[in-house]
């Protein structure tokens, strides 16, 4: 399939009150970047941040988009990775914003994937007491997932993301091109959180996945309307549980087992967050086939689809070798899903029937652990 220079915006609203926000999805819709903030904040300065890659990659672009303001534009350009989510690199992006002169009415722009977006989100919500922000996500995971939602945090050497904020952006920009410069295995990753939406509450778009993920992964209206859907997902959930103390837990479809799959691979290039989760979401559904939730074939569906385009689901495929069940059963535990001794699992009665179950056994995890590590 050809993929259209530029498709129109599909917008997706994210009702939250006063601080409801637009999500536009297209390809070619970075250009547009700088006539919507004209109308959103007229007068204001911006400064842009972004990472090495993706500053290489699509910085002039963005800076084009946003040269018809009058205004003062910035950059700012910050090492890629996770280990960029850091105090250190937090302080610095603070002092840079403050000497340029990004003031309450002003804007900072987040361009890169969910580290840009997190570690330049939360700046947004410390400087100056909270300054606004817009998120352009430029991976599939940060179009589908971390930019949608107003999570926005650091790392602590204890754990990932545990020093952060809620700070809504005022605006997401999902231009659809710029993944087609994305490493295949970083949109792979990426696309098991495309996956997640079908599996934890959608079977249709599920099933419309099954059929259409090909033409997901080369980059034609079949992506936008796969994004669309996503964030249509993210967006109703976060509006109903902003602050996760209820639905917004759903997203954490194999996330437990995932974040304790990622702990094991020391959060590195072995695994890739979108990696563990489609293995968590794929023990997720065998566990809950094993509580009796849903038929066996319907978790073998559900892993099927996941092996088809390529992402693992077995522990055992975890580079470097996959760590003994007591280990993992350790990480499990740390996990922030745990209340009190007992496990908060997310699980399904099928595909798209996904629930919190608040009261698992931590005998039987480890016993199913055991049992997929010996198989
Ligand atoms: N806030 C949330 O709700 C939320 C949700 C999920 C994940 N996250 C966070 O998101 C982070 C992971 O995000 P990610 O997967 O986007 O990783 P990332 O930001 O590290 O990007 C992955 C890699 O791709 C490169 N890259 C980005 N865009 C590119 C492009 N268009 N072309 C070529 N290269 C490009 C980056 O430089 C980097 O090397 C984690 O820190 C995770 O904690 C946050
Ligand atoms: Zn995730």
């Amino acid at each position: 399939m050809t993929a259209p220079l530029r498709s129109d915006a599909t917008v997706v609203d994210v009702a939250l009150g006063e601080r409801s926000y637009d999500i536009v999805i297209g390809r070619g819709q970075l250009a547009t970047l700088g006539e919507r903030i004209a109308k959103l904040r007229p007068g204001a300065r911006v400064a842009i941040v972004s990472d090495e890659n993706v500053a290489r990659l699509h910085l002039e672009a963005a800076v084009a988009a946003v040269a018809n303001l009058t205004n003062q534009v910035s950059t700012i350009v910050l090492p890629p990775g996770e280990s960029t989510k850091s105090f250190g690199h937090l302080a610095s992006l603070c002092d840079d914003l403050i000497s340029h002169r990004i003031e309450r009415n002003d804007l900072i722009i987040a361009l890169g994937g969910g580290v840009i977006g997190d570690l330049a989100g939360f700046a947004a919500a410390i400087v100056r007491r909270g300054l606004d922000y817009v998120q352009v996500p430029t991976t599939l995971l940060s179009q589908v997932d971390s930019s949608v939602g107003g999570k926005t945090a650091i790392d602590s050497p204890q754990g990932k993301n545990l020093i952060g904020a809620f700070h809504q952006p005022v605006l997401v920009v999902a231009d659809t091109a710029l993944l087609d410069t994305l490493p295949e295995r970083e949109f792979r990753a990426g696309y098991a959180e495309v996956a997640k939406y079908g599996l934890l509450g959608d079977a249709a778009f599920f099933a419309w996945l099954e059929a259409n993920w090909r033409d997901v992964f080369a980059g034609g209206p079949a992506r936008e309307h796969a994004i669309a859907v996503s964030c249509r997902a993210k967006a109703a959930i976060v509006a109903r549980d902003e602050r996760e103390t209820g639905d917004r837990m759903l997203l954490n479809l194999g996330h437990t087992f995932g974040h304790a799959l990622e702990a094991a691979a020391g959060f590195s290039e072995r695994l890739l967050h979108g990696e563990a989760i489609s293995i968590g979401m794929a023990l997720a559904f065998e566990f809950s086939a094993r509580r009796g939730l849903l038929p066996q074939a319907e978790a073998e569906r559900a892993v099927r689809h996941l092996a088809a385009v390529g992402l693992p689901t077995h522990v055992s495929q975890v580079q470097g070798g996959a760590p003994d069940a007591d280990r993992l059963m350790n990480l499990v535990a740390q996990d922030k899903m745990v209340t009190r001794g007992k496990l908060t699992f997310i699980l399904a009665r099928g595909i798209g029937a996904a629930f919190v179950e608040r009261d698992v056994d931590g005998a039987d995890v480890r016993n199913f652990l055991r049992e997929k590590l010996s198989a």
